[in-house]
């Protein structure tokens, strides 16, 4: 796992999205894992600014987000189709037959998550999966104790990631109880993991993702196992990492030198 610690979260929020141009200018076709989230919000800013100013093309990208809640149909002001059209797709041109996201109104979602771990089969598999992580450790909506090994399924979020996100909703009984969202192993299929995390209230999580041991109780250490995965941290996300010298010794100023 690589841990490049920025100086703030402006700087952090650049890094990650040089690492996704990068992705996308070395490979057009690249197939990207999207998510959603407050941290992410900054991230699509810089990705639309550089479409608009320096000709950054998602015209040939493929993505696949994360998670949707259940219930809640795309026009909704709170869905995560919602989200991405307001803070990405509608900036950039993306083809919107290649966007894609978890269908939280469907039938049967059940179905839809098999269906969609299908989609992800056939259009090769994901390149670069960008990730947040909650203040319990979870990725996509992987809440603690969720299985390492899970695929694409309905889970039902724990209350304090309803709290976390009651924000949005008008009350936290508004806030929705389920979500689909891709596994841990969905994830950890991806060719490449980007963790970005910002703030304070991430600190216990980004320790236990990056120094705990490897357990359910904190989805996002699972990527100790990928091969390939970065994590992109500002200081107060990385407060709480013992090692904290050691990563800024590999990677001064947050640089890698992969990537520069
Ligand atoms: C959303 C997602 C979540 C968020 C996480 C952090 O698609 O996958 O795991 O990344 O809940 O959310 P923020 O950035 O709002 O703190």
């Amino acid at each position: 796992m690589k841990v490049l610690i920025l100086p703030d979260a402006e700087a952090a929020v650049q890094r990650a999205a040089d690492f996704i141009g990068r992705c996308v200018r070395s490979r057009a076709d690249a197939v990207l894992g999207l998510a959603t989230g407050a941290t992410m919000l900054p991230v699509y800013d810089v990705l639309a600014r550089r479409h608009r100013d320096e000709g950054l093309s998602f015209a040939a990208t493929t993505s696949f987000n994360l998670d949707e809640y259940i219930g809640l149909a795309p026009d909704h002001p709170c869905s995560y189709h919602r989200y991405m059209q307001d803070a990405f797709f509608q900036h950039v041109d993306i083809n919107p037959a290649r966007t894609h996201l978890p269908k939280g109104d469907a039938a049967d979602p059940q179905a839809a998550s098999q269906n969609y771990e299908a989609l992800i089969a056939a259009a090769g598999g994901i390149d670069l999966q960008i990730l947040g992580i909650g203040e319990n450790g979870h990725i996509g909506f992987n809440e603690p104790t969720a299985s390492l090994g899970s695929r694409t399924r309905v889970k039902t979020l724990t209350e304090s990631t309803r709290r976390a996100n009651q924000r949005y909703f008008a009350s936290f009984d508004d806030t929705p109880r389920f979500a689909i969202t891709t596994g841990v192993a969905t994830i950890l299929e991806s060719r490449h993991c980007l963790l970005l995390a910002t703030g304070g209230s991430k600190a216990d999580a980004v320790a236990g993702m990056v120094e705990g041991p490897v357990t359910a109780m904190c989805p996002a250490s699972a990527l100790q196992l990928h091969a390939h995965a970065t994590v992109i941290l500002d200081r107060d996300s990385a407060a709480r990492l013992t090692l904290l010298e050691y990563y800024e010794t590999v990677h001064p100023g947050g640089r890698d030198s992969t990537f520069e």
